[in-house]
């Protein structure tokens, strides 16, 4: 059976899972968010006394990573991602773990071992992918491959609005530097940096709604 992969790579905060959901929601296809298994490993780390002093224990993130796995739970109706067993909500999405997350997925070892993971958990079919090295590195044979991109100021509004609504007591010029600061690790690390894919779709989403830029997609996906 012919499977097929859309990949979505992008900027923080640029409506990368929203609109890779409702894509895979719309075709039936599996979602994979994989900024969620960098942020659960993130949280991980912090909540076992692996990061102490602002330092990542980096040895022994390693032993405790090479035995922690992601599964898809099998009694829910909607497919959602466990990792060692559990699944994780806004926990990881919080600032804290933000200004953390960049900082562990640019350890090699995280990388590789989520990779694998990556590639296992889209084993069951047609997937949709969001994240960083989608289009340049996991799939790089993806059957289509969008790059998100929008204007720091209006994402930075998109996920303050977001934390504030989940009641998390943020500043907006905290929320931004992240943003930017994500960023810039992200694109100038030595593994696997962010950056478009040379035979990706490019989107900037500043000036549309989640609708229009779903729509842009969709008809793309259609028409080739
Ligand atoms: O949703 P948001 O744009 O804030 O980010 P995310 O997709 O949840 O990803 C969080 C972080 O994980 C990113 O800033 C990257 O540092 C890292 N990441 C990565 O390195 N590679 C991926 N494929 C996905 C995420």
């Amino acid at each position: 059976m012919k499977t097929t992969v859309i990949a979505v790579d992008g900027y923080a905060s640029t409506g990368k899972s929203t609109l890779s959901k409702r894509l895979a929601s719309e075709l039936n296809f599996t979602y994979i968010d994989t900024g969620y298994m960098y942020r659960v490993v993130s949280y991980f780390a912090l909540n076992n006394n692996l990061i102490t002093n602002g330092v990542i224990l980096e040895d022994q993130l390693e032993v405790a990573l090479a035995k922690t796995n992601f599964t898809w739970s099998e009694n829910s109706e909607s497919k959602q991602m466990m990792f060692n067993g559990r699944v994780y909500g806004d926990e990881i999405r919080t600032l804290e773990i933000s200004t953390w997350v960049s900082r562990i997925a640019q350890l090699g070892f995280v990388r590789e071992h989520l990779v694998n993971q990556q590639r296992i958990l889209s084993q069951l079919g047609s997937v949709v992918m969001d994240g960083r090295d989608i289009g340049t590195v996991v799939f790089a044979n993806a059957d289509y491959k969008f790059f998100l991109t929008a204007d720091p100021k209006v994402r930075a509004q998109r996920r303050y609005d977001e934390l504030q609504g989940k009641g998390e007591d943020v500043r907006f010029d905290e929320i931004l530097k992240n943003v930017v600061d994500r960023d810039h690790q992200d694109s100038t690390r030595a593994i696997s940096p962010l950056k478009k894919a040379a035979d990706a779709i490019e989107i900037d989403t500043t000036l549309f709604s989640v609708e229009e830029v779903f729509q842009k997609m969709v008809s793309t996906i259609k028409s080739s």
